[in-house]
């Protein structure tokens, strides 16, 4: 393995980078945005739009999927000062891990305290139905479990410690204040919380994987969240993550039902609004919490 600081995405390319983007934007963003696969309609939302395309900032890897926009967006919710990644990077996609973690890096140093990711994730728990949105309260990192964790490498200190704890890793407080927005904008019905898993991907789960995956304990599972989580755990900043279930995972061999990109990018455009206006309703009531930070 190479050390990062030679391969474009160690602190320093980090740093050239969120000095790159403060220079091209007025905002001062607090909050960080990840949007998922068909919801890149949150940054929509955001007032006095500066946008930065991926492929114009320095060191920042490409989006390759389709529902992807690849698009940087700063600007402000309801006075809140917010940058939010229409499109992010996958393992599948081949990048290596550490670069699919660089822009949450970017995001530590442009002084965002608060990370809020969105994902599409096929439902493990039978009881979940298309369109549910489960808000994260732990994680499986199966990828990690064979030595594929972000962390892996040198540490650099400046971002973090070696050893980061992970009992803590979604914010309790981030996953209370978003219940209470849910119950009051009558999404109880579809408001779930649970275990996201996280597996490399492309090729969706086959019937014996997603019950092993049920079975220890997943409530949801997709191709995404859980690096970016770490990474930002790992540099001090509170998370609050959120699935919206655009399939049911197959459970059942005589099922004919079967996973497709199409009916996540589907889900995601029919769910969006309600999605939007939960996350636009937290991100207003967030405050820094130094206990978790
Ligand atoms: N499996 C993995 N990733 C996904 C799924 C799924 O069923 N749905 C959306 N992303």
């Amino acid at each position: 393995m190479f050390p990062e600081s030679s391969t474009g995405y160690g602190y320093e390319a980090c740093k050239a980078t969120a000095d790159w983007l403060l220079a091209q934007a007025s905002v001062r963003p607090l909050v960080g945005i990840v949007c998922g696969s068909g919801l890149g309609g949150l940054a929509d939302m955001l007032k006095d739009q500066k946008v930065v395309r991926y492929s114009d900032i320095p060191n920042f890897p490409q989006s390759t999927v389709h529902g992807h926009a690849g698009r940087l967006v700063f600007g402000t919710l309801k006075g809140k000062p917010c940058v939010c990644m229409q499109g992010r990077f996958h393992l599948y996609e081949g990048y290596p891990i550490q670069k699919i973690i660089m822009p949450i890096r970017v995001f530590k140093l442009m002084g965002v305290e608060t990370v809020i990711l969105t994902n599409a994730a096929g439902g493990l728990n039978q009881d979940y139905k298309v369109g549910d949105v489960m808000i994260i309260k732990d994680h499986l990192n199966m990828p990690g479990f064979s030595g594929n964790n972000p962390l892996c490498g040198p540490n650099d200190e400046r971002f973090g410690t070696r050893f980061p704890c992970m009992s803590d890793a979604y914010s309790r407080r981030l996953c209370q204040l978003a219940q209470e927005a849910g119950t009051e904008l009558g999404y109880s019905d579809f408001l779930r919380e649970g275990v996201y898993c996280v597996l490399g991907g492309p090729s969706f789960e086959t019937i014996a994987e997603c019950r092993m995956l049920n079975r220890l304990g997943a409530d949801a599972v997709g191709m995404s969240t859980v690096h970016e989580v770490i990474a930002a755990r790992h540099c001090g900043m509170q998370v609050f993550a959120l699935s919206l279930i655009t399939n049911k995972a197959v459970m059942d061999y005589d099922s004919e039902e079967k996973a497709n990109h199409e009916e996540v990018l589907q889900t995601g455009e029919q769910r969006s609004q309600q999605l939007v206006k939960l996350v636009s309703t937290l991100v207003t009531r967030i405050t820094p919490n130094n206990d978790e930070c």
